[in-house]
């Protein structure tokens, strides 16, 4: 019964098979490699464009990578105040952008308001020599508390944005689990909406350790800057074709999406159990494989007792994260425990 994070699963056989398909002899270092270029090809399909790409094994270094292309050092980035980028990645940003600010900005369940990007846009001229110009507007999809941006509200929040021409950053994570919560294409959800570069995870969703950076053809020249910075930061694996392959396999007759669905069902039943529970209360919805609720000491003690893994949040609630591999028995286990 472990919910502590999907990042604490284990990765899909079909991708350690593709690593050990992948060790056959030598292969082009940095990136150069038929495997890599392959998955560039395949993602180039999903997301039925041309793009750039560079693979990364953490989240955190394709969101300071792609963000350092994007924020000069004297121009800023808004997010949520809840933003990964800005709660939690040690300044990350800030360094890779060489002192590029953050503007953390308010919205319910971790979903930048409208109206507090309109007001941030006012207060924060891109033409006044005192004032840190906004460059970027990043969008965590699924965001940081399990909740995903539709469509229209991607349309408001990037339109207010490119009115500005600021540029789009999404943190894509958990991209998968957005993706089936939506049921859009990758197209629809990142370039046709307006965003210019994606960080996307695997490594939540069945891999060992494999991201990327996405670069749509609007940002696609930055693609040597990216490179560069990458190369400088020691980010720059030089057996790349192992945590390309990995996104390969993940991407596979549409594996990535059956395992995201899978985790953001195990999700659904898990919040619908917790949720009908006497002393416990949803704080957000649920839309992704993250389920995040207020528990009543007894019952946090309960299922502690019996075992369960779950986080303590900030706020005072209970997070609880599936991952592709959750089954029905451990739903069952856990609710059995609560009931
Ligand atoms: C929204 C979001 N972005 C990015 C990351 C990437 O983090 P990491 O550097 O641990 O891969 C995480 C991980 O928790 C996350 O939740």
């Amino acid at each position: 019964m472990n919910f502590l994070s999907d990042t604490t699963a284990p990765a899909h056989p079909a991708l350690l098979d593709a690593l050990v398909e992948t060790n056959e002899g030598f292969a082009p270092s940095y990136g150069a490699d038929a495997v890599s270029a392959g998955v560039k090809q395949r993602l180039q399909d999903i997301f039925e464009t041309e793009l750039e790409v560079v693979f990364t094994v953490s989240g955190t270094a394709s969101n300071a990578l792609a963000l350092s292309v994007l924020c000069p050092p004297d121009a800023m980035v808004l997010c949520h105040d809840e933003a990964h980028i800005h709660r939690d990645e040690r300044g990350a940003p800030e360094f890779f952008t060489k002192g590029g600010k953050l503007l953390p900005l308010a919205g319910d369940h971790a979903r930048i308001s409208p109206d507090a990007l309109a007001d941030a846009l006012k207060q924060w001229p891109s033409d006044f020599v005192h004032a840190t110009p906004p460059a970027v507007l990043s969008l965590s999809q699924l965001n940081e508390s399990g909740c995903a941006y539709t469509l229209d509200e991607l349309d408001n929040l990037i339109g207010q944005a490119k009115a500005r021409d600021l540029k789009i950053h999404m943190d894509g994570a958990r991209f998968s689990n957005a993706l089936v919560t939506l049921g859009c294409t990758p197209a629809e959800m990142t370039w046709k909406a307006g965003v210019d570069i994606l960080s996307l995870g695997a490594t939540k969703n069945g891999a060992l350790a494999s991201e990327a950076v996405i670069l749509f053809p609007s940002v696609k020249d930055h693609l040597p800057r990216l490179q560069a910075h990458q190369k400088r930061a020691g980010l720059m694996l030089p057996k790349m074709r192992f945590v390309s392959a990995q996104m390969g396999a993940w991407l596979e007759d549409g594996l990535w999406l059956e395992l995201a669905r899978s985790a953001n069902d195990a999700a659904r039943r898990l919040s619908e159990g917790l949720a009908a529970l006497d002393g416990a209360a949803l704080v957000h919805p649920t839309q992704g494989n993250e389920v995040f609720i207020r528990l009543e000491e007894a019952l946090a003690t309960r299922l502690r007792d019996a075992g369960a893994g779950f986080y303590s949040w900030p706020d005072g609630s209970a997070r609880f994260v599936t991952s592709w591999c959750t089954t029905d028995a451990e739903i069952g286990a856990l609710l059995e425990a609560a009931g």
